[in-house]
């Protein structure tokens, strides 16, 4: 599986940083696949009331009206109705990729197997409003639909008369069949609805509005496409013949053709056998458990900055347990913590420079301490050298810090950038222990924990706690946010760095530590 994840996440991430050069990371909207997919599920809505204003439920008006929505009125009937088909199609092509790449990213498994295994039956949901849709307008590729459909459906044993009885004839359907369908065609995205909201509720600040330029630029070409080549109908459905030439929707009628050359027990068994192996997919192989963050209730002074900043919503605030005069303490759920460490870098009591107490914040990580992380941090600059010493902070799922050590370069890594309290970069210079630091992570969307490098930044630019100390000297400080295959890139960023501290003056370190407790700026 990893092998396989490997091999996707290359395309993906060439493609992403093209996209980023060309529209920056906000406009990215490779970043921004879910947002998209909320962003056409609402222009099928809203096109969709549309026309549904000018649908007839009728046998033969059915068709008939839609045709002068088409026609008649095509700057506006017109245009919704290819709204309506080109959001729905994009809708298709978003949830592939957004699962693609979900998958390659491995954003699935673990305590994240929730949003994964809820967005399997949307899926189907999405599929099944499209096809509804596609029968509705009663054309001769709804004919065709409908014809096999019923087959495919009157294979399950759930229907006591079959449905294909309704399609033998002209005068063997009648306007309830109408009713019915324009029922499930309104009442199955409602369901995907609320399913899509259950989608996300593990994520906290899930992008599901994308950025207002992507949304502009894609709202825009749409209506373009819908100018350029309007939604049209085939000629008018007659049971009594058989359509000779059809245009097809691949997104939503790929499984038809199989139907017909299969048969519908094979298409039934492919689609069983295709969900329960998605279903299945964040357990083959299942993760390996990691130990989650830990409160120590000592050192938690119920700030809430560890619940604000964790990206799983892992971490609640409670009320109060061991009657410190505080109002609440942080509690985490095992079952949602990733292990990411983001709360670690949230913690105003993560403070590297105590002296007289052990460094234990109110919150921290089993697999690598704040304490930890100190002592490695000393281990890994004792040996550098020279007058531009670089402490290298990377993540485990970034750039392989390997690649980018060298001469007067040592690093530790991290499972997440976003783990790194601020006031360890004052400590690291302040102390003497490099002459620079370069947090390397992933880049700005592709951040393995969703948030890590976003809170990093804000952190660093003082725009959210803990926030880096002003006095600490920010041309001693590098940010590199890059992916993997731009290790190159990110190499040459930290050389150039390096470079340049060789002609700083000499840091101002602190002196010998007193004998006090500092405290954060
Ligand atoms: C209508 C279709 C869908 C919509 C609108 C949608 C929307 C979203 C959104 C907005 C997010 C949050 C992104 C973020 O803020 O990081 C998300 C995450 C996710 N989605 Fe979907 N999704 C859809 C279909 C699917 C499908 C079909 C799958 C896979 C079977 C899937 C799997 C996931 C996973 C694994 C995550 C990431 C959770 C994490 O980072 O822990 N989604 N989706
Ligand atoms: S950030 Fe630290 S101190 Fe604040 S609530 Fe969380 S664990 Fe407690
Ligand atoms: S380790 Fe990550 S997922 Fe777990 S509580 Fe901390 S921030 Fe949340």
């Amino acid at each position: 599986m990893t092998a396989i994840q490997s091999v996707l996440r290359i395309p993906f991430m060439w493609l992403e940083g093209w996209f980023d050069w060309a529209f920056g990371p906000r406009w990215n909207p490779m970043y921004y696949l879910g947002g998209l997919g909320f962003f056409y599920f609402w222009i099928v809505a809203v096109s969709g009331l549309y026309v549904y204003a000018f649908f007839d439920t009728g046998l033969t008006e059915a068709y008939d009206s839609v045709e002068s929505l088409t026609h008649g009125q095509w700057y506006l009937g017109g245009v919704m109705r290819s709204l309506h088909r080109y959001a729905s199609d994009a809708l298709v092509v978003m949830m592939v990729l957004h699962m693609v790449r979900e998958f390659a990213f491995d954003h699935y498994r673990g305590a994240r197997f929730f949003s994964w295994i809820t967005g399997v039956p949307m899926l189907w949901l999405v599929i099944a409003a499209g096809i509804t849709g596609y029968w509705l307008v009663w054309d001769e590729l709804a004919q065709y639909v409908a014809i096999v459909s019923s087959e495919w459906l009157d294979w399950l044993p759930i229907f006591g008369e079959p449905i294909a009885r309704n399609f033998m004839h002209q005068g063997s359907l009648d306007d309830r069949f109408f009713t019915l369908l324009i029922f499930l065609h309104i009442a199955v995205p409602l369901i995907l609805l609320l399913v899509m909201w259950i989608h996300l509720q593990r994520i906290s600040y899930a992008k599901w509005k994308p950025a207002r330029g992507l949304s502009i630029g894609t709202m825009l070409m749409m209506l373009a496409l819908s100018f350029a080549y309007p939604a049209v109908s085939h000629g008018p459905a007659n049971l009594d013949r058989v359509p000779q030439q059809l245009d097809l929707d691949w997104y939503y009628l790929f499984a038809y053709p199989l139907v017909d050359n299969w048969g519908a027990g094979t298409v039934w068994a492919l689609v069983f056998a295709g969900t329960l192996a998605l279903m299945l997919v964040p357990w083959l192989p299942p993760r390996k458990a990691r130990p989650v963050a830990v409160v120590d209730l000592d050192n938690c002074n119920g700030c809430g900055r560890c619940a604000s900043d964790c990206p799983f919503g892992a971490i609640t605030m409670v009320p109060r347990t061991d009657g410190q005069p505080f109002e609440g303490q942080a509690k985490v759920d095992p079952d949602v913590c990733v292990s990411c460490g983001i709360c670690v870098g949230a913690c105003p009591t993560a403070m590297p420079f105590r002296l007289f107490s052990d460094l234990v914040p109110g919150i921290d990580l089993p697999e690598l301490t704040a304490l930890q992380l100190r002592d490695r941090i000393h281990d890994v600059t004792k040996n550098l050298e020279g007058n531009a010493r670089i402490l290298i902070v990377g993540c485990k799922h970034g750039i392989q810090s390997g690649k980018l050590t060298g001469s007067g370069r040592a690093a530790v890594d991290l499972p997440c950038a976003g783990m790194l309290p601020p006031p360890y970069i004052d400590y690291v210079l302040s102390k003497g222990l490099a002459d620079g630091v370069a947090v390397v992570g992933c880049r700005a969307g592709e951040c393995q924990y969703r948030l890590g490098q976003e809170w990093s930044e804000d952190r660093f630019e003082r725009r959210r706690d803990p926030h880096l100390r002003n006095r600490v000297p920010r041309e001693r400080l590098l940010r590199v946010w890059r992916a993997p295959v731009e290790w190159r890139r990110a190499l040459a960023d930290i050389e150039a760095f390096q470079a340049n501290l060789k002609t700083l003056d000499a840091p101002r370190t602190s002196a010998p530590p007193k004998r006090r407790k500092e405290r954060q700026s």
